[in-house]
């Protein structure tokens, strides 16, 4: 267990803090009496997140920035000022087939879920580090353990995050840092990103709730864990693939993990499905 990071009296960067997953972080870091600072790409979605803190009594700011713009995530970052949490949780899906999903998809999945991981921790980590205490956090998925069908852009995008951490956190733990790392890696969310997906074993398999998962990950930050993979039964897939390719295959294929996406529809109006990235409003 690495060292956690207490929120009360903490500040805490929550990226698509807009929204989702990363909008209740932010609203449950507040109540744990975090001072909380919301990036997202929409500035309504920010900027409601932000009043409802501050109408619950809480301390935040929003910016409007976009993760994946490597000098806006400078320019803010200075305007920022130091963290002690960073929460990496931004991120968009397309959910096409591979020869559906446009260029411009394909590219966008790799500069929201993957190079913003770099642009934004490389602003933050130096402060972290001189001060030998913190957080960042990656949300990745379960994505990021096993390819889906129509996840091409996206699964590959949560591994390569999920390998992000890992190299990071060996070299916070070679250089003696101080600063903690926290992986997440959660199935299916109700969080309206992933409208329309099913699943076949729901005992086994939930479509998870969104303050729960939320929960979870901050409990997670303030213990000092490393890894959250939700629900349990997602810690199987590393050890299954001691198993040959189509015994592993058939595995996932029972569990019906390649058909979830078979009636994705994403959320309505954000672009999302249609893989357009929603305008700075
Ligand atoms: N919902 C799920 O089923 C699920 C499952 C596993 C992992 N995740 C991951 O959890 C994270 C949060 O997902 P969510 O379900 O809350 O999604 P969401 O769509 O509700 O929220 C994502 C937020 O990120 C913002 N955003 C998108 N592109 C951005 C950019 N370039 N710069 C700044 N902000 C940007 C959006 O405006 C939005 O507010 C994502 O990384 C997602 O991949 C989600």
């Amino acid at each position: 267990m690495a060292h956690g990071t207490t929120l009360s009296g903490s500040t805490v960067l929550v990226t698509g803090g807009g929204s989702g997953l990363g909008r209740r972080m932010a609203l449950l870091a507040a109540e744990r009496g975090a001072r909380v600072l919301i990036w997202d790409l929409s500035a309504d979605g920010g900027a409601n997140v932000r009043d409802e803190i501050r109408a619950a009594g809480g301390t935040a700011e929003a910016q409007t920035v976009n993760v994946a713009d490597r000098d806006a995530v400078k320019a803010a970052a200075t305007e920022a000022g130091p963290i002690d949490v960073l929460i990496n949780n931004a991120g968009v899906v397309s959910g096409r087939l591979l020869l559906d999903a446009a260029d411009e998809d394909i590219e966008r999945t790799f500069n929201v879920n993957v190079l913003a991981l770099y642009w934004v921790t490389r602003a933050f980590l130096p402060g972290m580090t001189s001060r030998g205490c913190g957080t960042v956090v990656t949300v990745a998925s379960a994505a990021g353990l096993v390819g889906v069908a129509r996840q091409t852009d996206y699964s590959a995008s949560k591994f390569a995050a999920f390998g992000f951490n890992e190299s990071l956190r060996a070299e916070l733990r070679s250089g003696g840092s101080g600063v903690s790392t926290l992986v997440v890696c959660p199935y299916y969310i109700d969080t309206g990103m992933f409208d329309g997906v099913r699943t076949r074993f729901p005992l086994l398999l939930p479509i998870l709730k969104e303050e729960e998962v939320a929960v979870k990950i901050l409990d997670g930050i303030e213990a000092g864990r490393e890894k959250l993979v939700l629900p349990p039964l997602v810690n199987l897939v590393p050890a299954a693939r001691i198993l040959p390719v189509a015994a592993f295959d058939r595995l996932m294929d029972v569990l019906g993990i390649n058909r979830t996406m078979d009636h994705f529809t994403g959320r309505p109006g954000t672009g999302h499905a249609a893989g357009t990235a929603p305008e700075a409003e």
